[in-house]
Formats: structure tokens, C-alpha cells, sequence
């Protein structure tokens, strides 16, 4: 029998990116004995990656309002979207971007020394009808990461307590359903705890690695999705995957949307400017599902360039040199090191490359996780909240708006960090934790520790992503996902096969790195799955023997759960909220997405 070291906290936050931080923060602001529990230091979480900016109707560069913001975002989404929570993010997005102004967030700067903002697809003015907005609020193209290091500091300034380097296993539930806290394996000493709590707040970001390319971390497994999966708990909207379209071409590294928001402009093989015919009012500035579409077009018909014809430029090679250095100084180096490109002098090799989750763990705007009871669809699930990319509140639907993630991390992280503070009493005495909790995480651990089977980790997970880039990626057909659940039913049973050479405790990245994969395993199952079983094309999922957006059958969320032992998933649906937050705005009807 393992000796668990017990912990008990109020409320315990699984990550330590933005969201996790911003509601690690709420919950110690509360007065609530808050744990981060992370695998990676805070600083290093996948936030420092994001470079553009953050969305908000500051209307520091020219008339804005909220309203609009929400009705980009709920055409962004191809109406997919939550309209109540789409509300509560774009009506709270500025005071959250205020708040990090005054914790010290390095912001970019106007002439009248107010925060910066730059053009991002999508965002436009007068619902729609008006010009671009510039409503993109940047720290150069580093604003992920000055956020990351302004969050932390004030955490670490409200006394919340790190748990740095841990792996969490998995959620402890009782028998009525209730989350009850937290398995988690130290990863430099090898020890294995218990995190007792009031709430736990999953935080795990996305699962981008179950693609092949993707901008995300090598550490973007979707390990909170992943154990709500293992809870059986459903997952939301997993068939709605972003491919940013401008990945470095091979490498995947991510070159900002703020590239194109400054003036930069993609181009074919015969120099054409070739957004100018798919979205001829917003140009290279349309939404990111169209642009990667567009720019598969090009490669598909021919006219891609490059030796094998199998990708396009992005020019900046026109634009002042000073604005480039001031205003976009991360990929200035990212071009350099990963392409071998001076991007002032020659264009930039892009590819659409995966970026981002718009399903994830089911919420609602306070970021409590939601399940069916009975005729409820929205019943919370006690215990429990996510926020971030791991989560589905869902304020991105079909297709996420540019710059729309990190004010999702902080408006939901601060969100969960209020109703923490409104729901829970510091220090309440808790229930002891369910008999034999944790047994089922140490099983799996030891079951993966032991693993003498033929097949390396690497191998699998190479198999998967593979299978995912084939046939789940920017474009879907009947056939390929058909075949390619086929085959990735195929892929998670050599799990069975797999081997652990380590068999240690301490610093064991072979078992890390399968326990990982076990993770990417589940999200990739419910992913294909959920893109075979969508019969139309909507925001980022483009089925081509189903090329129309069908509101009649498909205006709902698919909800996955994911049986392991069998390797089936299980789908079913909940219904799209039709209804603002308040009567300040009207619901936005659905109309045909064009830009
Ligand atoms: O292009 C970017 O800077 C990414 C921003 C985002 O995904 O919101």
C-alpha cells in the first residue's frame, strides 16, 4: 500500500497558465487557502507561447463598444457560441485587461501613452458593418508571456501556495458525483499526494498535440480533459479544432495573426494576394477557419510555393523595419531561427498548423462544470470547476476569434475566482476523503510503470498524431474520418503493447510521457469521433460532402464520454443557449457568415 502525503486546501487549481493563475489569484484574494498544482513552472506554462494580444473594447485607437465585440464573436463562432456567456466575456473583457494594466502588465503604447491595440481577424465595428477595429491590446508580440509573469507575481504576492513539477493524475469523486479533490505524482522526488478540497478548478489548457503540427507545447496534452473523461464526465464541441494559418512552415512555430493585423499579406505562387477573392471586404484579416482554408485551396489546386509547391509566404518584407522591431520583435527571431528568414528582407514559409481547442470541459460563465440531471442540462457538478482552453463555457462555438483566448483566460479565471469566493467559507471543514481515493490513479501509474510491452511511447504518439493530421485536420471528408477512426481505434489498442523501460519514481519522463499519452489518447478519440458523427460544415469544421451549416439539425453542442476499457465513445448533444446574460443586448440571430 502507497503511503499518499495528504494535503487539504479550499480550493485547489490544476495549472499555472493564464487562466490557472488569474483564478489561483481570485481564490487567494477570497481569502480561501488556494493550491496551484502544475507540472511545469508557472512562467513556462503554454501562455508565455501567445504573442498578438488580447481582445477588448477599450476603443483606444477609435470608436469601439462591447456589443460589437459580441457580435464578432458570435459570428466568429457560426453561432455556435453561448450567447450568455458570450456576453459576459466581451462586457467584462475591459476591466479584466484594466486590472492586469494596474498589476504591472507591460503593455505596448499609443501616442497618448494609452494601451496599444492592433487589427485581428474578425473584429470589425457597427455589428458587423462598419471597418476593422483595432481591438487587439498587445505587449509587442510577447503579450502572453507579460501576462504570465504579471499573474504570477500576484499570486505569489497573495500568499497563494505552488505546488511546482507535480503530474495530476486524477480527480477524486465520491459515490454522489461530488469532486472531492486530487491525485498527483511528484515528479523530482517521486512521491505520490492527495489534495483534499472544497473546489478543484481545472486549468489544463488544450490538447494540440494529438496533432502532428500544432503551435502548442510539447506539454499541451489535455490532461484536465482527459481525467474528466476518466470520471465519466462528458466533453464538449472536441470535433472544433483552430489550425492557425500561419505555422512556420515544417517547424509549426507560431508567427502572430499580428503580423497580418500590422500590414503583412500572404501570397501564392504567382505572387498573388489571394484573400482578396474568398473574403474581399476583411481580406487577409478574416477569421482564421476561412484563411486556413483558403490557403489549403491554393496549395490543393497548384499554386503553393516552395520546391514541392506544399506551402505559402507571408510577406512583412514591405513594412518599416522600425515598426517591425518595435511591434513584432518575437518572430523577427522566430523567423530567423526556424525558417532562416530576415522577414524585413524575404517572406516567411507558413502552413495552417493546429493552435487551439475550442471544445473542451463543459461550464457555464462561472466556470462550474456542467452535466445532464435528469431534464437539466446545465445541472453543475459539485466540486468542480475548468477554465481556460480546457474548458467549453463556450464563447468560441465553431471557431475562435483571434486574440479571444487570453481574455477567456482572464475574465473566466477571474469568473471562477469571484464564485469561489461567493460559494465557498475559508477553512470550512471538509468531509474525509472517500475510502480507497486515489487507488484507481495508483493502478493506472503502476500499470504504465510496469508496461513490458514492444512498442515505444514515441511511436505511438507518433502513430496518432499522424492519423489525426490525415484525416481530422482543416478539411474532412466522410471517407477519411470514417477511415480514420477506424484506424485510430487501432492506435489507442496498441496501448496495450506499450513500453515503459524506466520503472523508476523519480524524474521518470518515459512514464510521464505515457501517462501523457494516455491523455492525448482520450481527447484524440473524442475528437475524430465527434468530427465523424457532425454531418455539416461549421466554423473550423469543414466537411466536405456536408459543405453547408446546417442550424435545423446541428445548432447544438456534441457531447463525447470516452470508455477506455472498451476504446468507444458515446456521443450525445446539448442545446445551444439562445438567450443573452441581460436585456442590455438582444440574441444575435443566426445569418450566412460572410466577410
Ligand atoms: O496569432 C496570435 O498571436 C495568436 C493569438 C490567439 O490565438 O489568440
Amino acid at each position: 500500500m502507497t503511503d499518499w502525503i495528504d494535503h487539504t486546501y479550499d480550493v485547489v487549481v490544476v495549472g499555472a497558465g493564464g487562466s490557472g493563475l488569474r483564478a489561483t489569484l481570485g481564490a487567494a484574494q477570497a481569502g480561501l487557502k488556494t493550491a496551484c498544482v502544475t507540472k511545469v513552472f508557472p512562467t513556462r506554462s503554454h501562455t508565455v507561447a501567445a504573442q498578438g494580444g488580447i481582445a477588448a473594447s477599450l476603443g483606444n485607437m477609435g470608436p469601439d463598444d462591447w456589443r460589437w465585440h459580441m457580435y464578432d464573436t458570435v459570428k466568429g463562432s457560426d453561432w455556435l457560441g453561448d450567447q450568455d456567456s458570450i456576453e459576459y466575456l466581451c462586457r467584462h473583457a475591459p476591466d479584466a485587461v484594466y486590472e492586469l494594466e494596474h498589476w504591472g502588465m507591460p503593455f505596448s503604447r499609443n501616442e497618448d501613452g494609452k494601451i496599444y491595440q492592433r487589427p485581428f481577424g474578425g473584429h470589425t465595428t457597427e455589428f458587423g458593418e462598419g471597418p476593422p477595429v483595432q481591438r487587439t491590446c498587445a505587449a509587442a508580440d510577447r503579450t502572453g508571456h507579460a501576462m504570465l509573469h504579471t499573474l504570477y507575481g500576484q499570486s505569489v504576492r497573495q500568499k497563494a501556495e505552488f505546488f511546482i513539477e507535480y503530474f495530476a493524475l486524477d480527480l477524486i469523486m465520491d459515490d454522489k458525483g461530488v469532486c472531492r479533490g486530487l491525485t498527483a505524482w511528484k515528479l523530482d522526488d517521486g512521491t505520490l499526494h492527495r489534495f483534499r478540497a472544497q473546489t478543484v478548478v481545472l486549468a489544463t489548457g488544450g490538447a494540440g498535440r494529438i496533432f502532428f503540427s500544432a503551435t502548442s507545447a510539447h506539454t499541451c496534452t489535455g490532461d484536465g480533459n482527459a481525467m474528466v473523461l476518466r470520471a465519466g464526465l462528458p466533453v464538449q464541441d472536441m470535433e472544433f479544432v483552430q489550425f492557425h494559418p500561419t505555422g512556420i512552415y515544417g517547424a509549426g512555430c507560431l508567427i502572430t495573426e499580428g503580423a497580418r493585423g500590422e500590414g503583412g499579406y500572404l501570397t501564392n505562387s504567382e505572387g498573388e494576394r489571394f484573400m482578396e477573392r474568398y473574403a474581399p471586404s476583411v481580406k487577409d484579416l478574416a477569421p482564421r477557419d476561412m484563411v486556413s482554408r483558403a490557403m489549403t485551396i491554393e496549395i490543393r489546386e497548384g499554386r503553393g510555393v516552395g520546391p514541392n509547391k506544399d506551402h505559402i509566404y507571408l510577406h512583412l518584407d514591405h513594412l518599416d523595419p522600425d515598426i517591425l522591431a518595435e511591434r513584432l520583435p518575437g518572430i523577427s527571431e522566430t523567423a530567423k531561427i526556424f525558417a532562416g528568414v530576415d522577414l524585413t528582407k524575404e517572406p516567411i514559409p507558413v502552413l495552417p498548423t493546429c493552435h487551439y481547442n475550442m471544445g473542451g470541459i463543459q461550464t457555464n460563465y462561472h466556470g462550474e462544470v456542467l452535466t445532464k440531471k435528469g431534464r437539466n442540462p446545465d445541472a453543475v457538478v459539485p466540486g468542480l470547476m475548468a477554465v481556460g482552453e480546457a474548458a467549453c463555457v463556450s464563447v468560441h462555438g465553431a471557431n475562435r476569434l483571434g486574440s479571444n483566448s487570453l481574455i477567456d483566460l482572464v475574465v473566466f479565471g477571474r469568473a471562477a475566482g469571484l464564485r469561489l469566493g461567493e460559494t465557498l467559507k475559508p477553512n470550512a471543514k471538509q468531509p474525509a476523503l472517500p475510502k480507497n481515493a486515489g487507488k484507481n490513479a495508483l493502478d493506472r501509474l503502476e500499470k504504465y510503470r510496469n508496461a513490458d510491452g514492444k512498442t515505444k511511447t514515441a511511436d505511438i504518439r507518433l502513430n496518432m498524431q499522424k492519423t489525426m493530421q490525415e484525416h481530422c485536420a482543416v478539411f474532412r471528408t466522410e471517407e477519411s474520418l470514417n477511415d480514420g477512426v477506424e484506424k485510430m481505434k487501432a492506435v489507442f489498442k496498441s496501448m496495450d503493447d506499450i513500453s515503459v523501460s524506466d520503472r523508476t519514481m523519480i524524474w521518470n519522463t518515459d512514464l510521464m510521457e505515457t501517462l501523457e499519452l494516455e491523455n492525448l489518447m482520450a481527447n484524440a478519440m473524442v475528437t475524430i469521433c465527434s468530427a465523424a458523427n457532425r454531418k455539416e460544415s461549421r466554423g473550423a469544421h469543414a466537411h466536405e460532402d456536408y459543405s453547408e451549416r446546417d442550424d435545423k439539425k446541428w445548432m447544438k453542442h456534441t457531447l463525447s464520454w470516452f470508455d477506455a476499457d472498451k476504446g468507444d465513445v458515446k456521443i450525445n448533444y446539448r442545446p445551444v443557449h439562445d438567450f443573452t446574460m441581460s436585456d442590455e443586448i438582444d440574441y444575435i440571430k443566426p445569418k450566412k457568415r460572410v466577410y
